[in-house]
């Protein structure tokens, strides 16, 4: 799929601000600074439409991307960054928890995990969540420009070893690389691959 129109729609804070008319949504979470606008505007091909850091919290609203005038990506703030106070972390966790429990055009969440790192503990009790909310999701790993083919294929197989406990079938993995586009066209069929499904299913 090529995506030929990418735009800025809103910034809101809760599930019930979100810009309408409600359309399919494909959001991204993950910890702080694992990734998410940076993929963003890898797959959109377009730099400067997410706004991202080197430092963790950038990301502090839920922003919709309008996709070739048709379906949103939508990039969340980011969880477990530590160095915010108490009220700003319930806060931002209460504003994911909202969009994830009650935005009902969500199709599927891609939760990011920084490739360099065996899963963490926050990450393993978000996916839990998921499973127990029966969320669908699927796994992007980011920055694997990072690591060297044989690194990455062995993060891969852990990674499956480590999901495999509680996942069968296990969920898609994606690697990906928002510095060379690792990835990609991978993640940009597979989201058009779904709205088809999703296209036939309404019209039967
Ligand atoms: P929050 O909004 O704070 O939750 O962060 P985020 O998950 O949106 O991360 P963001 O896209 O802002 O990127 C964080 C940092 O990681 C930035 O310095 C990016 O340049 C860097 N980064 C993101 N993706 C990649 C990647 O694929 N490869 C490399 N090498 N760096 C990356
Ligand atoms: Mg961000």
């Amino acid at each position: 799929m090529k995506i030929t129109k990418a735009v800025y729609v809103a910034s809101s804070v809760s599930a019930a601000g979100m810009p309408t008319p409600a359309r399919r949504q494909f959001a991204f979470i993950g910890r702080s600074n694992v990734g998410k606008s940076s993929l963003i505007n890898c797959l959109t091909g377009n730099s400067s439409l997410a706004h991202t850091s080197s430092k963790p919290g950038k990301t502090q609203c839920i922003n919709h991307f309008l996709i070739n005038g048709s379906w949103y990506l939508v990039d969340l703030p980011g969880y477990g960054y530590a160095k915010v106070s108490q009220a700003r972390r319930a806060s931002l966790k209460a504003m994911i928890d909202d969009y994830i429990d009650h935005s009902r055009e969500m199709v599927l969440l891609f939760v990011l995990l920084d490739s360099r790192h065996d899963l963490m503990k926050i990450d393993q009790d978000f996916l839990i969540s998921l499973g127990e909310k029966g969320v669908p999701f699927a796994i992007l790993l980011t920055k694997c420009d990072k690591l060297g083919t044989n690194a990455l294929a062995s993060r891969i197989a852990t990674l499956k070893k480590e999901l495999g406990q509680w996942w069968e079938p296990l969920p898609e993995i994606f690697a990906t690389s928002a510095e060379n586009g690792l990835g990609r066209e991978a993640v940009l069929d597979y989201i058009e691959r779904i709205n088809r499904d999703l296209d036939q299913n309404e019209k039967q």
